[in-house]
């Protein structure tokens, strides 16, 4: 990793929208489950927290026709750090717009990642204050630890699946100063990136679409810090019917701790137990995982990821779940990927300028 001006201009993950065609049994899972408090309805949308994110929403669910992410929203360090990152975009003639229309956020940039995500970039957020009977006795904890489910602490990070990870991992790099930490390649080509603007080890991930297509999310995950409610979680899931994809287990790649499993609106949700490996060396350099020691960087434990899910299935996704599950049954290293019909239609139209960054220097 090398010195980087913008370094620290984006200070976090601030936010994510989901999109649900199952928005009830959605916010079931994230109220009854993981304990989240909803703070705002709006239209088709429900706003929530958790008990230690700082604003009045981390998470916005929005009914829609197919799962996947609206958007996810980034807090800059300052306003002026707002302004210099939008310059650094529109410097590169990435189209950007300026809205301020979500509630408990202000002046707000919106513009689309080189494989089509939704990102907006925030500075003005306000502090969510909790009502007199939630507000904790912890000065840190911006209101009680709720009383249900397994509650998880706060949003943790998302992770992007993209036709082209070089194209996504270089914007964010060059455009919001993030710095990756980690990455995977398959010879020449990056195949995963795991990128921060601060010391943690990610707050976006992004990953090789290897059915080809663009623009997905593969997942957003919360974050619990302790590993035992992982293992708490998942009896919780098993006895009451989530679909549990892969885990408990220890990521090599950022060292967290895994459980992935399907909310009812067919979105991957990670729950983050012990969040891994801090980058405090200001000067490290960017870790690079070859394939041959990919299933210590997946999993130190052991854990299999799926590959008619994990590393095939994202949201918006041509097939539902389970009709993917059994397309994708003979899939696997080094076989073709099968012929999903409405791939190409489902992802966003802007490969091109995908590939004029990649190819831009650096
Ligand atoms: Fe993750
Ligand atoms: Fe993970």
């Amino acid at each position: 990793m090398t010195e980087n001006a913008a370094r620290f201009d984006v200070a976090h993950l601030a936010r994510a929208e989901l999109l649900s065609p199952e928005p009830q049994e959605t916010l079931d899972f994230f109220t009854r489950f993981l304990g989240m408090y909803v703070t705002q309805r709006e239209g088709q949308s429900v706003y929530l927290r958790a008990y230690e994110d700082p604003y009045p929403w981390s998470l916005k669910i929005t009914e829609s026709a197919e799962p996947g992410m609206g958007h996810a929203g980034l807090r800059t360090s300052s306003p002026e750090a707002l302004e210099r990152r939008a310059a650094s975009l529109q410097g590169a003639n990435i189209e950007t717009s300026w809205h301020e229309d979500e509630f408990g956020y202000g002046k707000t940039l919106a513009y689309k990642t080189a494989d089509g995500h939704d990102f907006a970039l925030v500075w003005e957020a306000e502090k969510y204050v909790a009502p007199p009977e939630l507000q904790s006795k912890i000065l840190t904890r911006p209101s009680k630890k709720p009383l249900q489910g397994i509650p998880v602490k706060r949003i943790d990070h998302l992770n992007l699946m993209a036709s082209d990870v070089t194209a996504v991992k270089t914007e964010f790099e060059r455009h919001l100063g993030f710095r990756t930490t980690e990455r995977v390649v398959d010879g020449d080509v990056e195949i995963g990136a795991w990128m921060s603007s601060n010391i943690l080890g990610h707050e976006v991930a992004c990953m090789r679409d290897m059915t080809g297509g663009r623009g997905k999310l593969h997942h957003l995950a919360f974050y619990y810090g302790t590993g035992q409610h992982n293992i708490d979680a998942v009896e919780m899931f098993r006895e009451y019917d989530i679909r549990i994809e892969a885990g408990p287990d220890r990521h090599g790649i950022t060292q967290g701790q895994f459980l992935y499993v399907f909310e009812p609106g067919g979105n991957r949700i990670e729950l983050f137990g012990e969040s891994g490996y801090l980058h405090l060396d200001p000067s490290a350099e960017t870790k690079t995982w070859q394939m041959s020691d990919i299933d210590t960087g997946l999993a130190v434990g052991g854990a299999k990821l799926p590959w008619e899910t994990y590393f095939t299935y994202g949201t918006p996704n041509p097939l539902p779940l389970d009709e993917h599950i059994t397309a994708f049954a003979d899939f696997g290293p080094g076989a073709p990927a099968p012929e999903v019909e409405a791939v190409v239609e489902l992802v966003p139209d802007e490969i091109e300028r995908s590939r004029a960054v990649a190819d831009a220097p650096v």
